[in-house]
């Protein structure tokens, strides 16, 4: 057997190079296949299907680019996920004459008809993928697509091994926006390194490209701060309903930020203030500016808490935290919470987020806030993000603001389907599947214009969730119709059309033992009970 490593330049000279090593070795008479009856989430611009197939089996290689940036990482994404999936071996960059039949090519060029960095066009033939991207993100979403693609059988009649048919034609795909996100609370309750990474890999699939980590509240602090220690030795050690807390040491969130990276999703660290600080106050009684002595706290009120925002050790504790964060966050983005600040005067709660506003751009990064930020003069910079008052959004977005659309009543995570659900609170909406999915997040606040909102986000707080299962029973399936209210253009998305789509990731959500709600608005192939309660793990 002849290995031959290949150092990839030339996309025209190594494709034709390939195909010349790869001419196949039998004929094969590939059945019709329909590229445009695909299932697709998010659904993309454009699909054009020329019926017939490309045959995945172990006579399959991918090539990448090996020049631009992340290419390389890209197909050996992929690779992983063919053996996951199907148990296939599939070799990235290295070529072997006597096996290697069709090959998989995730090419990096600037001439795309589609202008986003995100964007990415795939030709599917009978002998070759091709994927074309400007960037290593592009070609990641792009073979989401293919995954996406792969059958759930193989065909074990046209070749002595099975084979896997993905349809054939052409698919020119790019995001409507450039913020897809979502959010975890790990605040509330405590999430492992393992639990982050695992919901990572579900938005990976639905091309989310951000994650938003809500990582104080009034009863944990998440994150260590080593110029602060107690925050994490006393701070850290609660949770809603009195587990044992927990944190991330600035290893872990490193881990977190290069796992997310590797999936071309970007971690958005938050620290919110300066409400819903008991945490922070608990370990620090000197930050408190409630006038209270401070407890620990484990239950599930809001809105009694605040730092001092008259006090000059509370901005040098936060110049120390949002340093420390900055260093380890690769993120333009810091996001400075300004929620539900029910007991710091608005004069101090103005003073205060235009302070830290300026320590957050001190320390290289752009804030993002919760819409109550727009009653500050905040600079244009600044993100506001929705999520229960529409003029709070308008007055940032006439700050020049841009606008991240997150409203409680459609686009929050944790609100319960219906009055049966196991988890999840119901203050803003019951949210079932189709309500989740029904809304447009650019015509959502009336006098926003399309170029005023940055994305959208689905925030999961998690009060009432504490591990894998119950944060899925709350996230799929709703997560994935929020991946196409952010991908694809409001006028390719349609309720009738989507719940069918979503029908059909069941095969994946089952195979990833994803505990998703099987809502009654959706013609599951297989039945689920829809109200089991989950065991704890
Ligand atoms: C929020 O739900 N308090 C942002």
């Amino acid at each position: 057997m002849k290995q031959l490593a290949f150092k990839l330049t030339q996309t025209l000279f190594v494709i034709l190079l390939v195909v010349a090593c790869t001419s196949p070795k039998k004929k094969i008479d590939y059945p019709k296949t329909d590229l445009a009856q695909n299932s697709l989430i998010p659904k993309p611009a454009k699909v054009i299907a020329t019926n017939s197939a490309f045959g995945l089996d172990s006579s399959t290689a991918i090539f990448t680019n090996q020049t631009f940036k992340g290419f390389e990482e890209v197909g050996s994404y992929l690779s992983e996920k063919l053996k996951e999936k199907l148990n296939l071996d599939i070799p990235v960059n290295t070529f072997d004459s006597e096996t290697v039949e069709r090959i998989i090519f995730i090419n990096q060029t600037d001439s795309l008809e589609l202008q986003s960095e995100e964007a990415y066009e795939l030709y599917i033939k009978n002998d070759s993928i091709l994927i074309n991207a400007k960037t290593a993100a592009g070609a990641f979403r792009g073979i989401q697509t293919l995954r996406q693609l792969l059958p759930e059988k193989s065909n074990d009649t046209l070749s002595d091994a099975p084979m896997w048919l993905i349809p054939s034609g052409k698919i020119l795909d790019e995001p409507n926006f450039d913020y897809r996100g979502a959010m975890l609370d790990v605040a509330r309750h405590f999430f492992t390194v393992d639990e982050v990474k695992r919901f990572i890999d579900l938005l990976a699939y639905y091309k989310f490209n951000t994650f938003h980590m809500h990582l104080t509240d009034d009863q944990g602090w998440r994150i260590e701060i080593k110029s602060w220690p107690k925050l994490t030795e006393i701070g850290a050690q609660t949770e809603v309903g009195g587990g044992k807390g927990g944190f991330y040491t600035q290893e872990e969130f490193k881990e977190i930020v290069a796992y997310a990276a590797e999936r071309h999703i970007e971690i958005i660290p938050e620290v919110d203030m300066p409400g819903h600080t008991n945490a922070a106050s608990f370990a620090y009684p000197v930050l408190n500016g409630n006038g209270l002595p401070v407890q620990n706290y484990i239950g599930t009120r809001v809105g009694f808490s605040t730092f001092d925002a008259r006090k000059d050790t509370v901005y040098a504790f936060l110049d120390d935290v949002v340093r420390e964060i900055a260093a380890i966050s690769p993120s333009k983005y810091f996001h400075i919470g300004g929620d539900e600040s029910h007991v710091t005067k608005k004069k101090d709660y103005i003073h205060f987020v235009e302070k830290v506003e300026k320590i957050v751009q001190k320390h290289g990064k752009q804030a993002i806030g919760w819409n109550e930020i727009a009653q500050a003069a905040i600079d244009s910079s600044t993100v506001g993000q929705l999520w229960n008052e529409p003029e709070s959004a308008l007055a940032a977005a006439a700050k020049g603001s841009k606008i991240l659309m997150s409203p409680a009543k459609k686009a929050y995570l944790d609100m319960q389907y219906d009055s049966l659900s196991v988890h999840g609170l119901h203050w803003a909406a019951y949210i079932e599947v189709d309500e989740g999915y029904n809304w447009d997040p650019e015509t959502y606040v009336e006098g926003l214009s399309k170029d005023q909102i940055l994305g959208i986000e689905a925030p999961l707080w998690s009060e009432t969730i504490s591990n894998s299962a119950e944060l899925e029973y709350l996230a799929f399936p709703r997560a994935i119709g929020y991946a196409e209210l952010g991908w694809t253009k409001a006028e390719d998305r349609n309720w009738e059309d989507y719940k069918k789509r979503l029908a059909d990731q069941q095969p994946f959500l089952d195979e990833n033992d994803v505990n998703y709600y099987p809502s009654s608005k959706v013609d599951w192939k297989k039945k689920k009970d829809i109200y089991k309660k989950i065991e704890k793990n």
